[in-house]
């Protein structure tokens, strides 16, 4: 059995997705996780009957509380899926390797601490980008700086707005992540 942590923070489309993924393989369980009380992911989560569990700052940074849950849940591997908090030193070191994050960028550019969701695709347009794309990678104690796993890229369009752009990129996610994640638990 491979137990897979999803951290998500907003929407969650790509943690649906990845769950929908692995939907005929039994020997892959999830467990999903949120900062956000009301995020639209934990509605997905409860649809998609996969167990949840809703965390605060001091579970996070403050106490071992989030740590305890991974390991209670043998979990494996940890899956950030815009997932918007730095996450601790405690889980880095506990997870070797073990933590990866999509970006919606060609990374190292449009990255770090603020750059996330439709601000990362306006700068993009701001700065005239012939493309973008989305970039996998191991995190590590810094935001959008660990060691690159995948990237895949697209055009920007004469016309894109954010959230063409976004669109686009979602694409690209919803294709990769879940084949990175395959890749890694094999
Ligand atoms: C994705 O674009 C991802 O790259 C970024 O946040 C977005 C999350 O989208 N880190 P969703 O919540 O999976 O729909």
């Amino acid at each position: 059995m491979t137990t897979i942590a999803l951290f998500a923070s907003g929407s969650g489309s790509n943690t649906e997705n990845i769950i929908q993924y692995f939907a005929g393989r039994p020997d892959v369980r999830f467990l999903v996780l949120c900062n956000k009380p009301e995020a639209v992911v934990l509605q997905r989560a409860a649809r998609l009957q996969v167990p949840a569990v809703v965390f605060n700052r001091q579970d996070f940074y403050g106490s071992a509380t989030v740590l305890g849950e991974l390991v209670a849940r043998s979990v494996d591997l940890i899956v950030l899926a815009g997932f918007l908090w730095l996450v601790p030193a405690n889980l880095v070191k506990a997870y070797p390797h073990k933590i990866i994050n999509i970006h919606p960028s060609l990374l190292p550019k449009f990255g770090g601490q603020g750059m996330y969701g439709n601000k990362v695709h306006q700068a993009v347009l701001a700065a005239g980008e012939a493309e973008s794309g989305i970039t996998i990678h191991y995190v590590d104690e810094q935001y959008d700086e660990g060691r690159i796993i995948l990237q895949a890229r697209c055009p920007v369009l004469p016309h894109d707005t954010a959230d063409s752009l976004a669109a686009r990129i979602h694409a690209l996610e919803y294709a990769h992540y879940p084949l990175v994640i395959q890749q890694l638990i094999e």
